[in-house]
Parts: structure tokens; sequence; C-alpha cells
């Protein structure tokens, strides 16, 4: 079986003022990666207590940047610190490529 990888380099402006060049996601290396994340965000990116956030189904652009946020200390969190210190960009692209691949639907109470 032959597995084509393309990569493609995206501008992603997260604000007018900050924009980076970011390397498109890879979810099947995501997904073995995200083997450190399931003891917290479980196995579906749905956390396993109320302090955790559900991260499956969100936007891949919102989790490289919270990941680049801990990773540079402009967000902090005890845990996520920590372990976002640890990750590469391209880590990071492939992590959220594959929280952001996972189906997740939303039903309104009372429909
Ligand atoms: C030890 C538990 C733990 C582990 C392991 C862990 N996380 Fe987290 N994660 C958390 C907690 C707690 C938060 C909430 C932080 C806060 O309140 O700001 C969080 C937040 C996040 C967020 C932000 C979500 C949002 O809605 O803003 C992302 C993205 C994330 N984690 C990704 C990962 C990835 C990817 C891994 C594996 C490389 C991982 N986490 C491993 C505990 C963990």
């Amino acid at each position: 079986m032959t597995v084509a990888f393309t990569r493609t380099i995206a501008m992603v402006c997260v604000s007018a003022f900050a924009c980076e060049a970011l390397a498109a996601g890879d979810a099947a290396i995501g997904r073995d990666l995200a083997k450190t994340c399931v003891v917290c965000h479980g196995r579906d990116g749905i956390g396993n207590n109320p302090m955790i956030p559900n991260i499956s189904g969100q936007s891949e652009q919102y989790l490289v940047k919270q990941l680049q946020d801990f990773r540079a200390g402009r967000r902090e969190d005890e845990q996520m610190s920590i372990i976002a210190r640890e990750l590469t960009d391209a880590e990071i692209a492939n992590l959220a490529a594959w929280y952001a691949s996972i189906e997740f639907t939303v039903k309104e109470p009372g429909n």
C-alpha cells in the first residue's frame, strides 16, 4: 500500500498582527501522538473530568493556537503548559488535525 503525504504550507492569521506559517497537520500521525493525551482528554477528545475541556471536533486553527499559546506561555495551565513545552510545530499541527477530524455532533436540549 502506498501512502502519499502532502504537506501544504498555509498562512494562518489569528489576528491582523499575528500571522504564522503552519504546515497542515496529518491526522494519522496526530492520532499516534495523541496517546499521551488520552489519560486526560480521553480516546475521543472528551475530557475525563469537568475541568478538562472537550477538544474533539474543535477547529484545527483554534487547537493549533491554544497549543502554541501554552508552549509560549501566553496561556497558562499547570498541566498543559508542561505538556505543550515539549511539542514541536509539526507535532502541534498533527495533533490539531487529529482532534479536529473527530466528528462531534451537538443537540440542543428539548429537541
Ligand atoms: C494531565 C492531564 C492532561 C494531559 C495529559 C493533556 N491535557 Fe490538554 N488540557 C488539560 C487541562 C486541565 C486543560 C484545560 C486548561 C485550562 O483550564 O486552561 C487542557 C486544555 C487543552 C487544550 C485547550 C482546549 C480549549 O478548549 O481551549 C488543548 C488544545 C489541549 N489541552 C490539548 C492537549 C493535547 C494535544 C495533549 C497531548 C499532547 C494534551 N492536551 C494532554 C489536561 C491535560
